[in-house]
């Protein structure tokens, strides 16, 4: 059984604004490396041998970080499409590069999930399903794809985004296919995974599952959720091979300077270069690379661009400053 995945990480992230303005949320640093690392080290921890990574918005950023893999155990290749494809439009897209598979697993670019990838693979091999797809709950499904499941775990509808939630089951963005469904998404089309060919799918009679794991999981698309992830990490909330390896509740680079009178804490990251000065607090926050904080400063659940300055007795809580 040969198993390969395709990454999405095509979009624009207007939610993640003004971060994403240079910067693709993928490429976005969540406990020190681009969260797209995590996610291809999971990939290559379940056993996975190759991942196209389906790119779009800033495609040319990803290439020269990832390269083709090989130090991160993974055979790494890029579909870039010109112009936005869509979810499956783009998944159609890539599967062009994919070397023959029986299975290919998807992955949504922005979902920190603790879910055990080996054991999705294992079920959908035991209810020989066409797409398995991993859910869990949430207490307000409204942002996010809403599943209907049968007593066996079948896949009764799937509704993207409704004001009325059916349940309380959300798509959590990763997903098995087997080869040749992908092969019946139109080539070259703008197509929506949730929005067409799910609710497609189910019309047809194929069989689609639903794999529900409860554990950790986060869409990091929002600032708020994108710093938390972070420190969730960091603070081995949640864990990713990918987290560096660090001793207590903060990560630093090592050639960072933090005057030993302040207090960095809660998960918080200090990229290379940065200078935080006498008397500080930071808490729970990501400091870009060479950004440099003053004196007394008190930063709380927050984001600094790199090479920003952040004046000496300032509070800054809950804020994303110098993008
Ligand atoms: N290649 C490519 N092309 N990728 C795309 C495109 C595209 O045109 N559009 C979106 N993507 C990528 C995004 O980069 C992201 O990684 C993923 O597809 C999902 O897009 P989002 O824009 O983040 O969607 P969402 O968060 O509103 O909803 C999706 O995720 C939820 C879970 O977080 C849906 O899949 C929901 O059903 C799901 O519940
Ligand atoms: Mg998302």
């Amino acid at each position: 059984m040969k198993i390969s995945a395709i990454l999405l990480v095509g979009g624009r992230g207007t939610r993640l604004l003004p971060l994403t303005l240079q910067t693709p949320k993928p490429m976005l640093e969540v406990a020190g490396v681009p969260f797209t690392e995590h996610q291809i080290r999971k990939a290559a921890q379940a056993g996975i041998s190759e991942i196209v990574l389906a790119t779009s918005y800033k495609a040319e950023l990803f290439e020269p970080y990832f390269g083709n893999g090989e130090i991160f155990g993974i055979k790494i290749k890029y579909a870039v499409e010109s112009s936005a494809l869509g979810t499956a439009g783009g998944i159609r897209h890539a599967a062009k590069l994919l070397d023959p598979c029986d299975l290919v697993v998807i992955f949504n670019g922005d979902v920190l999930g603790a879910h055990d990838l080996k054991k999705q693979i294992q079920f959908h091999q035991e209810h020989q399903a066409d797409v398995s797809l991993y859910l869990t709950e949430v207490d307000d499904a409204r942002a996010y794809g809403c599943v209907e499941l049968e007593s066996n775990n079948q896949v009764k509808s799937f509704l993207e985004k409704m004001d009325n939630p059916i349940s309380n089951l959300i798509n959590a963005g990763c997903y098995i296919f087997k080869s040749e469904v992908i092969q019946q998404i139109p080539v070259d089309q703008v197509v929506s995974v949730e929005r067409q060919t799910f609710p497609e799918l189910l019309k047809a009679g194929a069989q689609v599952f639903g794999y529900l794991d409860n554990s950790y999981w986060l869409d990091i698309g929002t600032p708020a959720a994108l710093v938390k992830a972070s420190a969730d990490l960091i603070m081995g909330k949640v864990f990713s091979p990918a987290t560096p390896k660090h001793e207590g509740e903060y990560l630093a680079a090592a050639d960072s300077s933090i005057d030993t009178s302040a207090r960095v804490e809660k998960g918080s990251y200090i990229a290379p270069n940065v200078i935080i000065e006498s008397n500080c607090q930071i808490t729970g926050s990501i400091i870009g690379r060479g950004a440099k904080i003053g004196a007394d400063c008190k930063i709380i659940d927050s984001i600094i661009a790199p090479n920003t300055q952040i004046s000496a007795g300032m509070i800054v809580n809950s804020n994303y400053l110098g993008f």
